[in-house]
């Protein structure tokens, strides 16, 4: 059986009790180690679980899966993943390489940036289209995520930032601004502009959570201490947003 196991996005001791018991009982334990970060490292995951944690980077979990699916046919693998497992691509594709193995999936939930969003205030029914934001090492010129934010006209947008966990190398929000500033020199459809209001949202989940909203030319001096970062531009707002949002000023 391969269980794909949310560790939620704050410490060790944000899983599941079921989780655990899943984890204690588990002949292998790969903790995935790119998609995002936890605010501790694997040690103290390998302490609370009593468990040796084997790190599966992005090569082991979206090109050499079978060292995942094969052992999983007679035991019990783990795969933990930060935050909640269904909301990234790869771990879909995980469970349906595991169907072709005839191995058993079993999903555990936790909480993700997807619902601690809601701590803004921001409705989570209001929200359109996600987008990610590239690391383009000035290399190339991406304009998806721009165009993600005018496909969802009057819904808010969520940007996801990119992270190379591995070099410990994680997007700021003031990356992203300068990436979305960008876009705007490019394309000029007048989204993106030093009035911009914005939510800015840092370590959400956790003790350290940062949430600002401000406009833009505002939150470009602000420093974020914690990673993970992600950032809201909000579409038409209801008024009980709009007071939520007074509480971040
Ligand atoms: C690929 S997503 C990972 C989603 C994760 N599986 C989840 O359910 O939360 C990674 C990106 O989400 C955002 N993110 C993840 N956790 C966050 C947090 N605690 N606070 C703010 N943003 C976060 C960051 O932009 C990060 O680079």
């Amino acid at each position: 059986m391969l269980y794909i196991i949310g560790l939620g996005l704050g410490d060790e001791m944000d899983i599941t009790m079921r989780a655990w018991y899943i984890i204690r009982n588990s002949d292998l334990v790969f903790l995935d180690s790119y998609t995002s970060v936890l605010n501790v490292n694997s040690k103290a995951l390998e302490e609370f679980y009593g468990k040796e944690i084997i790190l599966a980077d992005r090569k082991l979990v979206e090109t050499q899966s079978d060292k995942i699916l094969d052992p999983a046919k007679k035991q019990n693998v783990a795969l933990l993943v930060v935050g909640d497992p269904m909301f990234a691509t790869t771990h879909s594709d995980l469970v349906l390489r595991a169907r072709d193995f005839n191995v058993k999936v079993k999903i555990i939930h936790n909480t993700s940036v997807f619902n601690t969003i809601a701590d803004t205030g921001l409705s989570l029914y209001n929200f359109g289209k996600v987008a990610s934001i590239p690391f383009t090492d000035d290399k190339w010129e991406v304009n998806t995520p721009y165009n993600v934010l005018k496909e969802n006209k009057d819904l808010h947008t969520l940007f996801l930032f990119d992270l190379r966990p591995e070099k410990n190398e994680f997007m700021t929000i003031n990356q992203a601004i300068k990436f979305l500033e960008d876009c705007e020199r490019r394309l000029a459809g007048g989204l993106i502009h030093d009035d911009l209001f914005l939510v800015a949202c840092s370590s959400l989940g956790t003790d350290n959570q940062q949430i600002k909203a401000g406009i833009l030319k505002e939150l470009k001096t602000m420093k974020f201490r914690k990673f993970p970062q992600c950032l809201i531009i909000p579409g038409k707002m209801h008024f009980v947003e709009e007071q939520m949002l007074e509480l971040f000023k």
